[in-house]
């Protein structure tokens, strides 16, 4: 075969492919390989047909814009065509760039200087925004039609959904504009909008977009303007088509200012810099602010500022010549899967990781690429032996984004979880998520899969006394991982509870160990002997337990035995405890084994000694109302309002559980149906029994049922403890309680130095006699009456 027949076959073959891709990225918006990819194939093509200009031809897709126009759309002629840009991606390009446009203005500008330098150029600068390409056309200042880009010559009309951006104006403000104006730029999702949109999407069992240039292209080409409306877009104008009936500014500066002032958002990143190195100082700027910036850019744009320069240069098949896209390093790569592998982690989720053929990757090279769980496995449809795209972003962990399903090898080999351990050997179980709904459980397949070696399991152990001693738990200085890993290996810890019982003779022994060093660690362990409360949860590294969730259930709750009894839903009491959470805490404690792991670590010879343990928080006590709590039993058809009225009639759980249906009927405005779920909820098996354990045991941890939402400290009892005794006549033991309770008082059993007064009825004895001897104020049933009706209540 010629050269020419190879390069011809290799042409044909390059087109065909380009155009796969180029349909599958501007109608389908579901391109299957990353931009880099389809950057390295153009220039291939580019290249051959430099080097065989006999086989150009006019179809061949380095001649072509974009895209052809999906066809559901209006068709929209572009009058000015909407154009592309050249690449530079390479600093080389960049300065080839400058000198090409300083070549083609050398009669405009003022003369070189005599060593040969030319006189700088003037250029915009502006951030690459990664979306779809608009036309929005103003006539008299109001938006007449919105167009995508097509191919340049031909866009879709989508007038209809670029009025639900919410920040693209329907009239211009301000004066000065041109009768017709049309206004081009970019549309684009912010990276927190795309995040917030996948979620909704995944939660909604719907698709999901592989990024936010495909979020935002699959949202803006919507038939229905009413999805456009609801997703997250955004304009970013960069430039103008259609000018007629004024003008505008001399300068691309100028025209974005005036834009800006007549209400047509611009980038906050543009920039006038002087020559070249202007740009490249911009380019760097940028480049290190990528990461932090709101949405994805994948480079930044040089335009020669002044349009008069800008018409001299003119442009260049599909490209200006007076302007050039600088792109940065690609983040999104393309390698082949070679294997997946199971790691364990610190509580048994046996994840997948994905081990790939190195490639790199913006700079670095990556051969590992996390999988999350065998939900994301099963969502990218991932098997051994695709080809994958991969994405590094920053210094964040790279992800595999998508599987290109074209490029499969026939022996390619799904995915399976270990029915065993891969470290310990035990079994593997799937987690199942148990809800509690409507009053009836649930379970469900969790997404992972977990070994049930606890701490039996090397790597379950090794990776939960690493977290336990670590700065933010229990802050074991010098017990760093390698030690960790010794003392594992050499069975010297099998549980937390072991530090506590390492002896001298035993650390000295370690590899990297002499009588110091052996001394300092055993002084080290010794002090972390009397954590906070906070501390210590967080160290038993519950799943889904951070430091602040950790912080939060010692706060509110004081103390471990609280805790660790807390049912699930008293647990959900507690701001930001969502049901899922509270459930792993529930079933964290009632673990036999890690009961064990704790008492072990609280043995009173060789343990931990809890410190600051108390109180129940007063804000959390006083967060429980009656009609929360029945809202928050979820019974079908009673909602807040039915709560209040249930709550408002009967007064208390127990009343409500025993209102039989001709009680229920008489509740105001009760609907039937309600009533009838009501019944039917508390006559189920279990239901009435779990409702009013939660009620016990939120009055145990001393809540009480105010009548409305309130503040524990705006309540005028709020922080203080009272103690009733003896026999009361006008009101039961019991209701007084409430009644203090409800003015934000604590009512305990006993009395102490805190207490801040006794009620004493008849018969009161060895309580009363306490309280005298440490001088607590005492109050006769008078006294409460009296205090009760000063704050409207009556007996
Ligand atoms: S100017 C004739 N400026 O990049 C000049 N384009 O690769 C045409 N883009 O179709 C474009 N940010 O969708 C320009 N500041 C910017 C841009 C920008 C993003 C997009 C635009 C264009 C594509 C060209």
């Amino acid at each position: 075969m010629t050269d020419t027949q190879t390069a011809a076959q290799r042409i044909a073959q390059l087109r065909s492919e380009l155009d796969a891709h180029n349909h599958r990225y501007y109608v389908l918006d579901e391109p299957s390989v990353p931009d880099a990819e389809y950057d390295r194939l153009f220039r291939e093509l580019q290249a051959l047909e430099a080097e065989h200009p006999e086989l150009v031809s006019i179809d061949s897709p380095t001649q072509r814009v974009g895209g052809a126009a999906a066809s559901a759309f209006g068709e929209v002629r572009h009058e000015v065509p909407m154009l592309s840009l050249g690449n530079a991606f390479l600093e080389q390009d960049l300065l080839d760039f400058d000198r090409r446009v300083r070549e083609g203005l050398a009669d405009l500008l003022p003369a070189g200087d005599l060593f040969g330098g030319g006189a700088e150029v003037e250029y915009s600068c502006e951030p690459k925004l990664d979306g779809l390409a608009v036309s929005l056309l103003y006539e008299n200042g109001q938006l007449v039609r919105g167009a995508t880009r097509g191919d340049g010559t031909t866009g879709e009309d989508i007038s209809a959904n670029v009025r639900t951006v919410r920040n693209i104006p329907l009239r211009l403000q301000g004066e000065g504009w041109p009768a017709v104006l049309e206004v081009r730029g970019e549309v684009f999702m912010s990276k927190a909008g795309f995040e917030a949109l996948n979620q909704r999407q995944a939660e909604a069992g719907a698709k999901t977009f592989a990024n936010p240039r495909n979020a935002a292209a699959g949202s803006l080409r919507q038939l229905d303007p009413k999805i456009t409306a609801s997703r997250p877009l955004e304009l970013c104008a960069y430039g103008f088509g259609r000018v007629e009936g004024g003008s505008l500014p001399d300068t691309q500066v100028g025209i974005l200012e005036a834009f800006k002032s007549w209400g047509v958002p611009v980038s906050r990143e543009l920039k006038r810099v002087q020559g070249v190195g202007g740009c490249q100082a911009y380019y760097a700027d940028i480049g290190a602010r990528r990461d932090s910036l709101a949405y994805e850019i994948d480079g930044v744009v040089f335009k020669v500022n002044r349009i008069d320069f800008q018409r001299e240069l003119g442009f260049r098949a599909r490209e200006p010549r007076w302007a050039v896209a600088h792109k940065f390093p690609a983040r999104e790569e393309l390698t082949e899967l070679l294997d997946v592998e199971f790691q364990v982690g610190r509580t048994g989720a046996v994840t997948p990781v994905a081990r790939l053929k190195p490639v790199q990757v913006a700079g670095v090279t990556v051969s590992n690429a996390t999988l999350h769980n065998m939900d994301e496995v099963a969502r990218l449809g991932l098997m051994i032996g695709d080809t994958v795209i991969i994405r590094r972003a920053g210094d964040v962990i790279p992800q595999v984004m998508q599987v290109v399903t074209e490029r499969r090898p026939a022996d390619a080999r799904p995915v399976h979880v270990p029915e065993h351990c891969p470290v310990c050997g035990s079994l593997v179980e799937r987690t199942q998520l148990v809800k509690r709904a409507k009053g009836r459980e649930s379970v469900s397949e969790g997404a992972i899969y977990r070994c049930v070696g606890r701490l039996f399991c090397q790597a379950q152990l090794k990776q939960s006394i690493i977290h336990f001693v670590s700065r933010r738990a229990m802050d074991i200085d010098g017990l760093g991982d390698k030690i960790v890993e010794q003392l594992v290996d050499k069975g010297l810890v099998k549980s937390p509870a072991d530090l506590y019982r390492l002896r001298y003779e035993q650390v000295i022994e370690l590899e990297g160990f002499a009588e110091l060093s052996t001394q300092n660690l055993l002084n080290a362990i010794a002090d972390s002997r009397k954590p906070s409360l906070a501390r210590f949860i967080y160290a038993l590294g519950i799943p889904d337990v951070g430091e602040e969730t950790a912080k939060l259930l010692a706060r509110a709750l004081g103390s471990l035995q609280r805790i660790q009894k807390a049912l699930p839903e008293v647990l959900t009491y507690l701001p930001d405890v969502g049901g899922e959470v509270a459930y792993e805490i529930h079933n964290f404690f009632a673990d036999e084994h890690n009961r064990k792991v704790i008492a072990e670590l609280l043995d009173a010879e060789h343990g931990v000694h809890l410190q600051e343990e108390g109180e129940v928080a007063a804000e959390f006590a006083a967060c429980a109302t009656l009609p929360g709590f029945i809202d928050k039993l979820n019974i079908p058809f009673i909602a807040a309002t039915g709560a209040e009225k249930l709550a408002s009639r009967f007064g208390s759980l127990e009343g409500i559980i025993r209102a039989d249906w001709l009680d229920l009927r008489q509740v105001d405005r009760l609907p039937e149906r309600a009533a009838k779920s009501l019944r039917e909820f508390f006559d189920a098996a279990g239901n009435a029994e779990r409702a009013l354990a939660i009620e016990a045991q939120l009055r145990e941890f001393g809540m009480h049922w105010a009548s409305e939402k309130k503040v524990a400290e705006g309540l005028p009892l709020a922080g203080q403890t009272w103690v009733l005794t003896g026999t009361l006549e006008a009101m039961s033991r019991d209701v007084a309680k409430e009644h203090l309770e409800s003015l934000g008082a604590k009512v305990a059993g006993s009395v102490s130095a805190k207490t801040h007064c006794v009620v004493a009825g008849p018969g009161a004895g060895s309580k009363l006699t306490k309280a005298q001897e440490l001088s607590v104020p005492v109050m006769d049933e008078e006294g409460l009456l009296k205090l009760l009706a000063g704050y409207g209540i009556g007996a």
